[in-house]
């Protein structure tokens, strides 16, 4: 695939160099997302204002989301689909996308599969069974907290589920061949079969609801770009056992503490923000790694102002912790001409992150004996 052009690849098992989500769209084959969709939004969700996230162009991009809409409109309800993949601690980079998948959620009042991909994690990462099942409970606690409507809520855990995954897997599994996934995803012959078959199980939840439902229910995915990979494939094979192509709606990602290229990850030396920070930490890990787009010293940034572009804070306030479109143009503005410093900035967003994991945290603490609620029944 040409992803590889320069140095950027974007796939689900790599990011890397400097993102341009306008290459991508074209390479992918993405729909922007533009007025039009925007309007069709609004006009759903009535009054109330659209989400910063894509007001702000952070869900940028999507699959069928005029279909997926117009269904919407016309009676014919869509669920959501989306996952997490717990091989370690959930950093603000997840909480981004779930929180946006709770607005969806909540406006459009309709029902969400959420896929812990066990399975995936520990076929790629160096990590064994016991650890993974760890991280899986782990990672419960936090999409939990982020307050998803229990009664239409849906938890599928791959190695848990397994009696209705796989019967629906190996149907997909055997129209994918394995030169297809070679390509899509950058593997050779040394990958683990395991590796190979994994996609299969991805697509599975995109009609698994119309399986249990007895009927055909159209399905929209939000995710990070990266993933477009797992769900190209899984458009071209649902046509053929009988399903729609499930509709997406796609974000870009949050960049790493150091501004450095690829995205926020956990498993990196400077690890993200992760869910359970501490004040203490937040504040240490902004001061001590958030790259600053502010001058050397404190006259020439007065005098020059400082790059909002590439200062790790304030793309922090602008993708996720800012919802004030107009305090967040005003600290732009200040930071641009020089008035707002760099430790006045960080000092904002650390109090702006602290406040938001202060409330995550609360709910995290009380979802251990929630999970039951959440888990798909079968
Ligand atoms: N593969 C994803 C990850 O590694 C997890 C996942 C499964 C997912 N299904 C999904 C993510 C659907 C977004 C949408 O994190």
């Amino acid at each position: 695939m040409g992803e590889k052009e320069s140095n950027m690849v974007v796939n689900p098992y790599e990011v890397e160099g400097k993102v341009d989500y306008e290459r991508l769209i074209k390479e992918f084959g993405l729909e922007k997302i533009n007025e039009d969709i925007l309007k069709k939004i609004k006009k759903i969700v009535g009054k109330e204002e659209l989400h910063f996230m894509l007001r702000r162009g952070i869900f940028f991009a999507g699959r069928d989301l005029n279909w997926v809409l117009g269904e919407y409109e016309k009676g014919n309800k869509f669920f959501i689909y989306t996952g997490c993949g717990p091989s370690g601690p959930v950093h603000i980079g997840h909480l981004m996308t779930w929180y946006f998948t709770k607005w969806l959620q909540d406006k459009f009042d309709v029902e969400l599969y959420f896929q812990f991909t066990d399975d995936e994690k520990f076929l790629y990462k160096d990590l064994s069974y016991e650890e993974i099942q760890k991280w899986t409970e782990e990672n419960m606690l936090d999409v939990i907290a982020v307050g998803f409507n229990p009664k239409k809520t849906h938890f599928i855990i791959d190695t848990k589920h397994a009696g209705i995954m796989y019967p629906e897997a190996i149907k997909v599994a055997k129209k994918i061949t394995f030169s297809t996934i070679k390509a899509s995803f950058g593997f050779n012959e040394s990958n683990n079969v395991g590796s190979i078959f994994y996609t299969a199980m991805q697509a599975v939840p995109a009609f698994l609801p119309s399986i249990l439902k007895k009927k055909k229910i159209p399905c929209l995915i939000p995710h990070a770009v990266d993933q477009d990979p797992h769900f190209r494939i899984t458009r071209d094979i649902l046509p053929k056992l009988g399903y729609y192509k499930p509709a997406s709606i796609q974000c870009s990602f949050l960049p790493p503490l150091t501004g450095s290229e690829g995205k926020m990850s956990s498993s990196e030396s400077v690890k993200g923000i992760l869910s359970t920070d501490s004040p203490a930490e937040v504040k240490n890990k902004i001061n001590k790694y958030a790259f600053s787009g502010g001058r050397d010293t404190i006259e020439e940034h007065r005098k020059l102002g400082g790059n909002t572009e590439v200062d790790v804070s304030f793309q922090y306030l602008r993708h996720f912790f800012e919802e004030d479109d107009k305090k967040l143009a005003q600290i732009e503005k200040d930071y641009k001409s020089g008035k707002l410093s760099t430790g006045e900035l960080k000092k904002y967003t650390i109090e702006k992150i602290n406040k938001f994991l202060g409330e995550h945290q609360e709910r995290r603490k009380k979802a251990k004996t929630l999970i039951s609620q959440y888990i798909l029944k079968t």
